[in-house]
């Protein structure tokens, strides 16, 4: 720790005994490509749907945009440095697609990749295992001008992309990620289009999430042929959905939103097909013409493991008479065929984001996936929360963010202790960065950035999971 004589912020470390994790559990800490690395022009760099976004006025909030960020790389070296302080065991990273491939196909960009290659150096110097997450929603323009997601052929060029990344990291980089929550990139991308490209069309949106996830098949097959070794996944944000009431209109609303936010991806890449009732709920938006024989097959590939991102609960209820408008996650136009569904709010605590706080939830969800879906290693690969934050005397007392972590920590070695075959946990985030639509204005660190100087302060919450991390464990409360 850059600060090693300051104790942890709160003394549940000290009173036994210690809830232990199991022995080689994952502790990590994740990122993003556009939400920390700056040098949006440098060194080959192309722009990716997310510049053309933030850079169109009214798109993110004060007109922030991803172009200086964390300045990561120009700082890669100090921030590895200040993850080994940390302890921790890996660190989930993704690579910009149009910096390793500008404008999304031909030939690799050498200086793109050797940023990565200098990134994975350092990583196993330290100690710290790379986990590489190739899509983390930086389309290159160029393919989202050619149609994007919705276009089949952006499926093929996820695919080329893959192999050029493996070529090029495959010898180092044992854990792989194709996608990071496809929902938003489709449903967010093309449905509401509250996130880059800012398109809004429930057919496309559609049409999207199906050519996202055929892209991850065709990468896995094209990773798999390469690197038979690596440990290939996908990583899903994923929610339970939970009916206001037992009234069957509730019931049936929750049914719902689940097939759109949940089933929508688990069903065909664990199981190789749709559910049906979400083909009937979309029949007004879509008649899925755009699945073609054997995409199911290549979609549902086997994976080594599957990666969960987790930060709340739905609550909704059949729909009512002048519903109040409602954040964005809850915007019609991200539920098609859904869209008079109403969104609860319990009056439980919330985030920064108004995301309501459900430690429950996550045990639920991990339990979910492995008892309906698979048996394969889960990973938590996201987990974490906004709150605002304030530097007094050169720290940042983040108690609420501690909290979080520690109670969803607790959530998620119940469900180990119930049986899911939880492997590790990966803190959303390592550090403040570009919260998409939100940009700056929302902070998710255990690291505090100064956005003027690009100073870095580990806030009590970091201090905490490192110790967390040191024990393998927390205390019984
Ligand atoms: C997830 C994203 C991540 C970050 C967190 C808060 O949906 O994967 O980039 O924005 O939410």
């Amino acid at each position: 720790m850059s600060n090693p004589d300051h104790p942890p912020a709160v003394g549940v470390l000290d009173q036994g005994p210690e809830l232990i994790f199991p022995p080689g559990f994952l502790w990590g800490a994740a990122t993003a490509a556009y939400q920390i690395e700056g040098a949006a022009t440098e060194g080959g760099r192309t722009p990716s749907i997310w510049d053309t976004f933030s850079h169109t006025e009214g798109r993110v909030v004060a007109g922030h945009t991803g172009d200086v960020a964390c300045d990561h790389y120009h700082r890669m070296p100090s921030d590895v440095r200040l993850m080994a302080e940390l302890g921790l065991k890996s660190y989930r990273f993704s690579v910009s697609w149009p910096r390793v491939q500008p404008g999304g196909s031909g030939p690799a960009n050498a200086e793109g990749l050797d940023f990565y290659r200098r990134l994975v150096d350092e990583l196993l110097g330290h100690g710290i295992e790379p986990w590489l997450t190739l899509y983390h929603w930086d389309l290159p323009q160029p393919l989202e001008d050619a149609g994007g997601w919705p276009a089949r052929d952006t499926a093929g060029r996820f695919a080329d992309y893959a192999e050029l990344v493996a070529d090029a990291l495959g010898d180092r980089v044992t854990y792989w990620t194709t996608l990071n929550e496809p929902w938003c990139s489709a449903f967010l991308g093309y449905g509401s289009g509250v996130h880059a490209p800012g398109r809004s069309d429930g057919a496309d949106a559609v049409r999207a999430g199906h050519h996202l996830m055929l892209g991850h098949g065709l990468a896995v097959q094209a990773l798999r042929a390469s690197r038979p070794q690596a440990q290939l996944g996908i990583t899903v944000n994923l929610y339970p959905v939970t009916p206001a009431s037992d009234a069957p209109a509730d019931v049936d609303a929750a049914r719902r939103i689940d097939a759109l936010a949940n089933r929508f991806f688990l069903d065909p890449v664990l199981r190789g097909s749709y559910p049906t009732d979400l083909a009937a709920d979309l029949r007004e938006v879509t008649d899925f013409g755009h699945v073609r024989d054997g995409d199911l097959a290549v979609i549902s590939t086997p994976l080594d493991l599957v990666g969960v991102n987790y930060y709340s609960r739905h609550v909704v209820a059949a729909p009512v008479e002048g519903a109040e408008p409602e954040p964005y996650w809850r915007a019609p136009s991200c539920w098609p065929g859904s869209e008079d569904v109403r969104f609860v709010t319990r009056g439980v605590p919330v985030t920064d984001m108004d995301w309501e706080i459900d430690a429950p939830g996550l045990t639920e969800t991990l339990r979910r996936v492995h008892e309906e879906y698979t048996d394969l290693p889960l990973y938590v690969t996201e987990n974490g929360s906004a709150f605002v934050d304030a530097v007094i005397d050169g720290q940042v007392d983040d108690v609420d963010r501690l909290a979080y972590f520690d109670a969803h920590l607790r959530a998620a070695h119940e469900a180990i202790s119930a049986g899911v075959p939880l492997r590790g946990y990966f803190a959303w985030s390592l550090m403040d960065n570009f919260e998409w639509a939100w940009g700056y204005t929302k902070r998710f660190g255990m690291v505090w950035v100064d956005y003027d100087s690009q100073a870095r302060i580990p806030k009590s919450s970091a201090r905490w999971y490192a110790e967390v991390i040191r024990r393998n464990g927390l205390a019984a409360q």
